[in-house]
């Protein structure tokens, strides 16, 4: 036997997903640390760990159950990703770009990826909500390193990671519901431990308003196979020496618990004004910037 875990086989794990939905989900949400979905979220669940697909190990941090949940929101068929894999675990490449492949194998169009992060920005303090609009990616480990996978560019363009039109949507959505949602940019490192205040200086020079362990590489992983991606940051504490108490996971947990009533809200307006799917035409219409994406007629 290999001594080597098997490595995930997302369009494998695609097929399986798709004999338990009846058409391709119009949007993937990934949950941040902490970020729960209430009970009852969306209609016709249909649940299913990570572990039940090839290759795909559990997700193991706390607060974060590895299930993918699929269901109707607004009427629009949603998958939520409870639970991610996170570099500082020790999780291969292959690893963590994989529930995005699976997404692009599925024919999900487009992303919304959640985190949970700490504030650098004086004015982002812990509960805020954050779109991103821009990332830093400090995390020292390249997701599209090594062959090219199927379906992916090898040298995708960074200059608009995140998708301005699904931006706009997100605030209108926001402002809707009185939620206020402040621009800014994701510094993300590689973690576990959280930062000093010197490191934390250096990012706020480099220009991060947030930093968080995250989103960066499945944001990148997105975009090499043409999905559009959305995220949304929740400040959960104020980042290392800007606060006198020492930071902690439990802190994240107990703001994430507080977050996720009014993050889900936001969630389903957001599902509410994305753009229908037109009668008709074919799937490959509503890819991010209209490439084909894995699984079709590449
Ligand atoms: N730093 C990095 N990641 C985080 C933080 C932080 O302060 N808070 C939540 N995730």
């Amino acid at each position: 036997m290999s001594p080597f875990p098997p490595l995930p086989d997302p369009a494998k794990a695609a097929e399986l997903l798709a004999t338990r939905l009846r058409e391709a989900p119009e949007l993937l949400v990934v949950l941040g640390s902490g970020l729960a979905l209430p009970a009852a979220a969306v209609e016709d669940p249909v649940e299913l760990p990570f572990e039940a697909l090839p290759g795909f190990p559990p997700a193991g941090v706390m607060g974060h159950p590895g299930r993918y949940l699929a269901g109707r929101l607004e009427g629009r068929l949603v998958l939520f990703q409870r639970g991610r894999y996170h570099f500082y675990e020790g999780h291969s490449r292959a690893v963590v770009g994989a529930p995005i492949r699976v997404a692009a194998a599925l024919g999900i169009p487009r992303v919304l990826l959640t985190n949970a992060s700490g504030g650098i920005r004086p004015d982002l303090i812990p509960g805020s909500f954050v779109l991103v609009e821009d990332h830093i990616d400090l995390q020292g480990r390249a997701p599209l390193a090594g062959p090219v996978a199927s379906g992916e560019e090898r040298f995708p363009d960074m200059s608009a990671p995140y998708d301005p039109q699904l931006g706009l949507l997100a605030e209108r959505a926001a402002a809707d519901l009185g939620i206020a949602l402040a621009r800014g940019t994701y510094g993300g490192v590689l973690g576990p431990n959280f930062e000093t205040p010197a490191e934390i200086r250096m990012l706020r020079l480099l220009g991060a308003d947030v930093v968080g362990m995250s989103t960066v590489p499945e944001a990148i992983v997105a975009r090499a196979l043409g999905l559009a991606v959305l995220a949304i940051s929740v400040v959960m504490n104020p980042a290392a020496g800007l606060t006198a108490r020492p930071l902690s996971h439990e802190e994240v947990l107990a703001v994430g618990a507080r977050s996720a009533g009014p993050l889900f809200e936001l969630v389903r307006r957001i599902v509410r004004g994305l753009p229908e799917k037109e009668l008709g035409a074919p799937d490959l219409d509503f890819g991010g910037d209209g490439r084909p994406r894995q699984g079709f007629s590449q």
